[in-house]
């Protein structure tokens, strides 16, 4: 396998661990809300798979951006200026961003909720849950997004 190729799988392989990771959570999300207000355990049961999720997308959002330098790298900067890469790379970025700053934040105050609420005579705070719901949806709604416009712009390439 010649080294783009290999490149090129790699790249594959971030971008199914970041796929994989974007729907996870949204499912794993849906099953915290659903289990709430009754099944306090359950729902705090999920925190760790949706912190696990958080990992793996860290991971494939890295694995992307070396293995996306290495085919750069390797068809000698070429791309370097295209507009498709050029909105590629600012998407990438604000992708990392809003995922870290909201999706971050909103994951640590719902694992918070989660463990008081799971704590022997601990409390529910319904509306702080029906807040974090809210946000939480629209985050995955917007990340999937655009994460399926990164994907579009990188097979369509637009000039
Ligand atoms: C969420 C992030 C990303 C996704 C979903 C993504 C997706 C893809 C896909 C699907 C391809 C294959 C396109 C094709 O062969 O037709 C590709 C190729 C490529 N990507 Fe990415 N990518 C991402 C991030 C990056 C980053 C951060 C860089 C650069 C630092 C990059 C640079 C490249 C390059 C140079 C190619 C090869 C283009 C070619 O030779 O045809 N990608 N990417």
């Amino acid at each position: 396998m010649n080294g783009q190729l290999s490149l090129l799988v790699v790249h594959f392989l971030g971008l199914i661990l970041i796929a994989g990771a974007t729907v996870g959570a949204w499912v794993a999300d849906g099953a915290v809300f659903k289990r709430l207000p009754g099944d306090r355990a359950g729902a705090a049961a999920l925190a760790a798979t949706l912190r696990a999720y958080g990992v793996a997308a860290q991971l494939g959002a890295a694995v992307l951006l070396l293995s996306g330098l290495g085919l750069l790298a390797v068809g000698k900067w070429a791309y370097w200026g295209a507009l498709w890469l050029t909105i590629k790379l600012g998407l990438f970025v604000a992708l990392g961003m809003f995922g870290g700053i909201v999706g971050g934040s909103s994951g640590r105050k719902l694992g918070a909720l989660l463990a008081a609420a799971a704590a022997p005579g601990g409390s529910l705070d319904e509306a702080a849950v029906a807040k974090l719901r809210a946000t939480r949806m629209s985050f995955h709604y917007v990340e999937t997004v655009m994460f399926v416009a990164v994907v579009a712009l990188a097979i369509f390439k637009i000039s």
